[in-house]
């Protein structure tokens, strides 16, 4: 909600930050129902057109900036409370311009408003605050601008796409260098889930992983399935059996860490699954890491012919994966009696050459959740904070219960993030992915945003506890999409 005399700035304002549909504007539907954005005389029609728009918007959960004056208290309440229905955040934006400057303005237009029109809003508008700031707005943003001689200070700010339920609203002044202090940034892993690869898999592959290392990422994960995710893409979509295509990728001369989030350990039996990662460790320098899951999909077992048990004895399986790998790869070739594995020899070379971290993957609390906490090195939840906070605090219960310190569990998270040049280009994403989902439901659950948007969004993962971001691109196509990502890698 605007809310300014004219020429105080409000529609170069909007302009400048929303999308042009975001924006509705009286004077604008003006001009639409009547002869013109003066046309007095079309105001009561302009006015409910403007109402349909701001009613059907906020029916969709879509982001609309009110453009008019705003000075009638009435209207504010009424606009408010459609946007309380919807479950909007709710934002007045005040532009306390200085009279004077208003004036000038005015004066500079072709058809000015009568200076008495003009003398009662600037009285309305120099009243309006206080009465601003009792009316339950969620945020009342102040733009001030100063002297006649000066510059607005607003340009540059982050704006997230329409959140419903966050706090997260435009921010009414950008302090560049203030917001991205170089400490308590997660460090970022590209994930790769779908493969336009073309004609020419290899070179795709490898122009990824060299455009990753590039850009800054720490590494790159492949996910593991058998035939594409609905979640993804198309099932007739290509996806490699990761352990084999990241081979290729350890032979490229990059820093990339290398794995999977995450492996089903159904699909590998225990020591097998051992042996894959010890030999890329090997192959790389001791880069490789292994995402491990209980799988979920039947549908990828049942068509490739592996058994999909129960998922009591998928997580049986899970353990006893974990507890093979580390008696295949420590020293010696002793024997092996532990809780789940018995192994009558331990004779697994080549070993890793570094430590692969073991990541567990899942979101079942009772048992997923103390596997990670008993034997994993890291365990990868979801990026959305509420459910975030929720299983961090499952899990170091399960630490206590098994007295491990929550400390020594690295959090990892998998983030699904539409990122754009600017608000023009994510909205464009954001339709273009969507499929069926409302816009601003994609919007939301993907958070889409701009870079500076994200980056906010990784410190306060960072301040949560989480030291990897595992980021994976709906809509990854080329190295240059990688690129794109590249603000986001920096602090
Ligand atoms: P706006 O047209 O943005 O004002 O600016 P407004 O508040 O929306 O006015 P009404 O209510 O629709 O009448 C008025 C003039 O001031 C200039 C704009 O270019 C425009 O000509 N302006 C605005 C600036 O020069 N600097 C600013 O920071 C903002
Ligand atoms: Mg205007």
């Amino acid at each position: 909600m605007l809310i300014g005399a004219s020429g105080s700035g409000k529609s170069t304002w909007a302009g400048t930050r929303y999308r042009g549909p975001e924006i509705v504007s009286s004077d604008a539907l003006r001009a639409v129902v009547g002869s013109g954005e003066d046309d007095l005389d079309a105001s009561a029609d302009a006015f409910a057109v403007l109402d349909q728009i701001i009613a059907a918007r906020l029916g969709r959960g879509l982001t609309v900036v009110v453009d008019t004056l705003g000075l009638d208290a009435q209207r504010r309440a009424a606009y408010l409370a459609a946007g309380r229905a919807a479950r909007m955040p709710c934002v007045a934006v005040l532009f306390e311009t200085p009279p004077q400057v208003c004036r000038e303005r005015n004066a500079l237009r072709d058809r000015s408003v009568p200076a008495g029109v003009l003398r009662q809003q600037l009285a309305k508008a120099d009243a309006v605050g206080p009465i601003v700031e009792s009316e339950g707005w969620d945020r009342v943003l102040r733009m001030r601008t100063p002297s006649p001689a000066g510059q607005t200070s607003s340009a540059g700010a982050s704006h997230p796409m329409s959140e419903p339920g966050s706090q997260q609203v435009a921010a009414p002044i950008a302090e560049p260098g203030a917001r991205h202090p170089r400490e308590g940034y997660p460090e970022v892993i590209l994930h790769v889930g779908r493969f336009p690869w073309g004609e020419d898999p290899v070179r795709w592959l490898t122009s990824i992983a060299r455009a990753a290392d590039d850009a800054g990422f720490a590494g790159l994960a492949l996910m593991d399935h058998l035939i594409q995710i609905p979640q993804v893409d198309r099932a007739w979509e290509p996806i490699p059996e990761p352990w084999v295509a990241l081979g290729l990728l350890a032979g490229l001369d990059t820093r990339l860490r290398l794995g999977t989030l995450v492996s089903p350990v159904t699909f590998r039996q225990p020591g097998i699954m051992a042996k894959a990662v010890a030999t890329l460790d090997v192959l790389s320098g001791g880069r490789a890491f292994v995402g491990l899951g209980a799988g979920w999909w039947e549908r990828e077992h049942l068509g490739f012919g592996v058994p999909f048990p129960s998922a009591g004895q998928r997580l049986d399986q899970l353990e006893l994966t974990i507890e093979t790998m580390r008696a295949l790869w420590a020293t010696g070739t002793k024997a092996h009696q532990g809780p789940r594995a018995r192994l009558p020899e331990t004779t697994a070379y080549p070993r890793p050459v570094g430590q692969p971290e073991i990541i567990v993957g899942g979101n079942g609390e009772r048992r997923t959740l103390r596997i990670a906490a008993e034997l994993a090195d890291a365990c990868n939840l979801p990026s959305e904070l509420e459910v975030l906070d929720h299983k961090l605090a499952v899990l170091h219960r399960h630490c206590q219960a098994v007295g491990r310190d929550p400390g020594s569990v690295a959090i990892t998270v998998l983030d699904l993030p539409v990122i754009g040049h600017d608000r023009d280009d994510t909205w464009r994403r954001v339709e273009r992915l969507r499929g069926r989902s409302p816009a601003a439901t994609f919007a939301k659950r993907h958070h889409a945003g701009e870079a500076a948007h994200h980056r906010d969004r990784y410190r306060v993962l960072a301040q949560r506890g989480v030291r990897t971001v595992f980021l994976a691109l709906g809509d990854l196509e080329s190295a240059e999409d990688v690129a794109r990502v590249a603000p986001l890698l920096k602090p």
